[in-house]
C-alpha cells in the first residue's frame, strides 16, 4: 500500500513543549507512523519556552501567512524529533508566541487566544505551500486549531490542498475555545459556513465545534471517552454535534512511548529495574521517600499522584479523602502537580499537616513526575472525566498499580483486581465520591499488606501489558486511508 504524507498540527509536542498528555501522544504517534514508512512531519508554534533539543535551523524564506488586513509574517523553525527523522517545524511570531504561556497572555487571560491559533492554523497550512508538499491528511489536536478543516474546505478548496483530506482528534472536550467571532474576519474564513452550522452564536465563535463540523473523520482518544461524549452528560454542549457525526468518529486508545517510558532504561531513576528484577524500585522507592522527607521504610504502601491539579482530575475527592486515609491507615503520599490555585493551597497546605506522611511538590517536573512513576507502589488517578490518560499507563510500565475511576480511558487500559483470581491490573471504583477513593485505597492498602503474593501477580500482569503505539498506530492509518477516499473518491492503496 501507498505511504501517506501526514501533517500533525499540534499546539503541543514532547520533548519541545508540553502542558499535558497531548504533547506526549503528538510526540510519539508520528515515530510509530514513520516507522510504519509513512512521511509524517509535525507543526507547532515556537513559544518563548520552547525547548530548543537537537538542531534547529531557521529556514531561508520568511513565511507570509494571510490573515487579518494585511499579511503577517513568520519565521520558520526546523529540526527533527530526536532520535528519528521526522521533520518538526515551529512556527515563530513575536506578536503571538514570544510570550513563555503556552494558552494564556503573561496575566492568564485567554484573550488574544483566537487570533494566535487562527494565525498558527493557518501559517500552518501555508507552510506546506512554501515547502512544495502537500499531504494527504493534515492531522489537527484539540480546539486551538479547529479552524483548520474549514480552512482546507472553504479558502484553499481550489488549491492542491483542497484534496487534502482532514482528520481532528478530540483530546478533551471540556476546552472548547470560546472565541469572539471577530475570528472570522481575522482568518479570512467565510461567514457562511459559520452560520450554517450554527457556529456563531452570541457573537461568540466555539472553534473546537467548528473542527467537529468541518474535518473529513474525528478521533479521539479511547473507545469509552468516544461514548461518553455522544451522552448529554458527558458531551460538554457538543454531543449533538458528535451524535450527527458519529459515524466519523472512531475511539482510538493513545498508545505510550515506551522506549522513553521504560524502568529498565529511564535516566530519571537512580536505578532502574524490570520485570524480572524489581530490585531497583525498591531503591527508587526509598530516594522518593527520602525527597519528599517522608520515612525512609519499604514495608509503608507509597500512593503517588502525578497530575493537572483541575477539576476533570477529581484530587478534590483526595483532599477531602486525605485526613481520615492517613488517620486510619498506615501509608504514605506524594503529589507532583499544578494548576487550580485553591488545589494546589490545600495540598500546601496537607504538606504542612501531615509532614512525614504526605508530601506535595506543586509545580511541573518531568524527572520527578519518573521518579513517583518508579518509586510509589500505587498510582491515584480519581479522574471525574479523563478522555484516555496516559499517566496510569506509565504507572503500570513502571509496576506501580494505578487506582482509578471507572471513566473514559480508565476503563479501555486498567483491568480490576478480582480477588483469588489472578486476575486485574489496577484498582477501580465507580462513584466520583471520596468516600469510594477511600474505599478503593483501603482495599489495595490491605492487598499490600494481607496478600502480598496476588500484589506481586497484579503488578507482573500490569507491566506485562503492551501499551505501546505498535497497536493503535495502524488504527489510525486505517482512518487516514478512509479520510482520503472520502475527500477525494479514491482510496489510497
Ligand atoms: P492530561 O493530558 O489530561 O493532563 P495525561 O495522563 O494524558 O493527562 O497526561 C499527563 C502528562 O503530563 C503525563 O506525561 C504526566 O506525566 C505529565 N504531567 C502532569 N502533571 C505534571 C507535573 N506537574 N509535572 C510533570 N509532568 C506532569
Ligand atoms: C487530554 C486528556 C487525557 C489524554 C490526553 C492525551 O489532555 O485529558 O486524558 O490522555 O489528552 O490524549
Amino acid at each position: 500500500m501507498r505511504a501517506l504524507k501526514i501533517l500533525f498540527v499540534s499546539p503541543e509536542v514532547e520533548p519541545f513543549v508540553k502542558v499535558g498528555g497531548l504533547a506526549d501522544m503528538v510526540g510519539a504517534l508520528p515515530k510509530e507512523l514513520a516507522k510504519l514508512g509513512h512521511d509524517v512531519r509535525i507543526v507547532c508554534p515556537a513559544y518563548g519556552t520552547v525547548k530548543r533539543i537537537g538542531e534547529w535551523h531557521a529556514r531561508p524564506e520568511p513565511l507570509g501567512v494571510e490573515v487579518g488586513p494585511a499579511t503577517a509574517w513568520a519565521r520558520t523553525w526546523e529540526t527533527v524529533l530526536p532520535g528519528t527523522a521526522v521533520p518538526a517545524y515551529f512556527i515563530e511570531n513575536n506578536d503571538f508566541f514570544s510570550r513563555p504561556e503556552v494558552y494564556t497572555s503573561p496575566w492568564g487571560s485567554c484573550e488574544d487566544n483566537d487570533l494566535r491559533f487562527a494565525f498558527f492554523s493557518r501559517a500552518a497550512l501555508t507552510l506546506c505551500q512554501q515547502l512544495g508538499w502537500t499531504p494527504d491528511v493534515v492531522h489537527g489536536h484539540d480546539w486551538s486549531v479547529g479552524l483548520v478543516p474549514m480552512m482546507l474546505n472553504t479558502t484553499l478548496r481550489a488549491t492542491p490542498l483542497g484534496q487534502t483530506a482532514s482528520v481532528f482528534t478530540i483530546h478533551n472536550l471540556e476546552h472548547q475555545g470560546y472565541s469572539p467571532s471577530r475570528v472570522v474576519n481575522y482568518a479570512r474564513l467565510p461567514w457562511s459556513e459559520f452560520l450554517r452550522d450554527g457556529l456563531v452564536s452570541d457573537g461568540m465563535v466555539n472553534l473546537m465545534r467548528t473542527g467537529l463540523y468541518q474535518s473529513t473523520k474525528l478521533t479521539t482518544v479511547s473507545p469509552t471517552y468516544a461514548g461518553e461524549i455522544r451522552t448529554a452528560d458527558g458531551g460538554f454542549g457538543l454531543d449533538g454535534v458528535l451524535r450527527f457525526r458519529a459515524g466519523d468518529l472512531v475511539g482510538i486508545v493513545n498508545g505510550i512511548d515506551d522506549e522513553s517510558w521504560d524502568p529498565a532504561r529511564d535516566r530519571a531513576l537512580p536505578a532502574n529495574y524490570s520485570a524480572a528484577d524489581l530490585a531497583g524500585k525498591a531503591h527508587c522507592k526509598a530516594k522518593l521517600q527520602e525527597r519528599f522527607g517522608l520515612e525512609v521504610n519499604p514495608a509503608i504502601p507509597l500512593f503517588g499522584v502525578v497530575s493537572r491539579l483541575a477539576a476533570q482530575k477529581g484530587l478534590d475527592l483526595l483532599a477531602e479523602a486525605l485526613p481520615g486515609i492517613l488517620d486510619g491507615m498506615k501509608v504514605q503520599f506524594v503529589l507532583l502537580g499544578n494548576g487550580d490555585s485553591r488545589l494546589e493551597n490545600t495540598f500546601n497546605w496537607a504538606n504542612q499537616a501531615y509532614r512525614g506522611s504526605f508530601g506535595a511538590h506543586i509545580g511541573f517536573d518531568g524527572g520527578l513526575a519518573r521518579l513517583i512513576q518508579g518509586g510509589s507502589d500505587f498510582f491515584v488517578m480519581p479522574s471525574r472525566s479523563e478522555p484516555c490518560g496516559l499517566t496510569q499507563m506509565y504507572a503500570m510500565r513502571y509496576g506501580t498499580l494505578p487506582i482509578v475511576r471507572a471513566t473514559g480511558g480508565l476503563v479501555d487500559t486498567v483491568e480490576n483486581y478480582v480477588e483469588g483470581q489472578e486476575r486485574g491490573t489496577g484498582f477501580v471504583f465507580n462513584d466520583a465520591t471520596a468516600s469510594a477513593l477511600t474505599n478503593s485505597i483501603g482495599w489495595a492498602c490491605a492487598t499490600y499488606y494481607d496478600r502480598p503474593r496476588e500484589l506481586a501477580g497484579l503488578q507482573q500482569r500490569a507491566m506485562a501489558v503492551d501499551f505501546s503505539w505498535r497497536h493503535s498506530a495502524p488504527q489510525y492509518v486505517d482512518l487516514y486511508r478512509w479520510a482520503v477516499e472520502r475527500r477525494t473518491g479514491v482510496y489510497p492503496g
